[in-house]
């Protein structure tokens, strides 16, 4: 079983990564530093579109079959709208979004001819609720969110299996960035840790469910979206059965 994980050399994909190892499956990380544990690592960046083609083709070329794909890599950029540079906002939409559209795009083929797959997006709960200083950031999840609720009702009828994850807060590097200096992060005493978000992944491979919260120590969080999230929920039920 082959997984592709990115974003693995540290955070919530270095955890996936050594859960699914643990599982048996052979890894291929992906990350701009070079990621050390997987069993097929690669230094790359998954905003250039011409390196994820070649992992992907690679990947195939080597053992015919991509079973997993985990798309996690992805940062935030924390401070006004109007005073962050314009050249972060948009390496962050390549990054979050254009570089799960890509993997998605270059992997989805192969998972289609075999009838078989799981791809999995590292979201936030940031799609369903956008923070203030953090308003392009919830954007590219948002965007994400969208994309993987469509492609989950279009993949299904090749029995592909596509699952959104939405983390609360999670103790990571993610306020690392250097935009985070000096803020206090309040929601870092709710933080859980990353092996929390390698659970999900882990249900979300053996369920194929679209939607999986991964709750803050407050554990009320996952409520509060899912009430606001009933209704679509039914919808994209319809959706999938008459749309696609
Ligand atoms: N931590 C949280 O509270 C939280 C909550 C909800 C969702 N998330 C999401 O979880 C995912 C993982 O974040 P994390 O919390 O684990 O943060 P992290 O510890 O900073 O890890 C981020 C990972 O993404 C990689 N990465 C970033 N930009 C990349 C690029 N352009 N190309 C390739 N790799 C790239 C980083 O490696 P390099 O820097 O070496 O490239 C690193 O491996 C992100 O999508 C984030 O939005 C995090």
């Amino acid at each position: 079983m082959i997984a592709i994980v990115t974003g693995a050399s540290k955070g919530i994909g270095k955890s996936v990564a050594i859960r699914l190892k643990k599982l048996g499956y052979t890894v291929v990380a992906v990350s701009r530093t070079p990621p050390e544990v997987g069993d097929v690592n690669y230094a790359a960046d998954v905003s250039n579109k011409e390196e994820v083609k070649k992992i992907v083709e690679e990947t195939l070329e080597k053992f015919s079959t991509i079973d997993v794909l985990v798309n996690n890599a992805g940062f935030g950029v924390y401070g006004s709208f109007h005073e962050t540079p314009l050249e972060e906002e948009e390496y962050m939409v390549k990054t979050n979004l254009l570089g799960p559209i890509y993997f998605t795009k270059f992997v989805l083929p192969s998972m289609i001819s075999k009838r078989r797959g799981n791809i999995i997006n590292i979201i936030s709960e940031a799609a369903y609720v956008s923070s203030p200083k953090l308003l392009v950031y919830s954007a590219t999840k948002a965007g994400l969110a969208s994309f993987t609720n469509g492609l989950w009702a279009e993949a299904r009828k090749f029995n592909v299996k596509v699952s959104g994850i939405y983390p609360g807060p999670v103790k990571t590097n993610f306020s690392s960035h250097p935009s985070f200096k000096g803020v206090k992060n309040s929601f870092d005493k709710f933080a859980v840790e990353p092996e929390k978000v390698a659970d999900a992944v882990v249900k979300a491979i053996k369920t194929g469910k679209r939607e999986i919260y991964v709750p803050s120590k407050l554990l009320l969080d996952p409520y509060f979206l899912k009430f606001s999230n009933l209704f679509q929920s039914i919808t994209y039920g319809i959706v999938s059965k008459w749309f696609s």
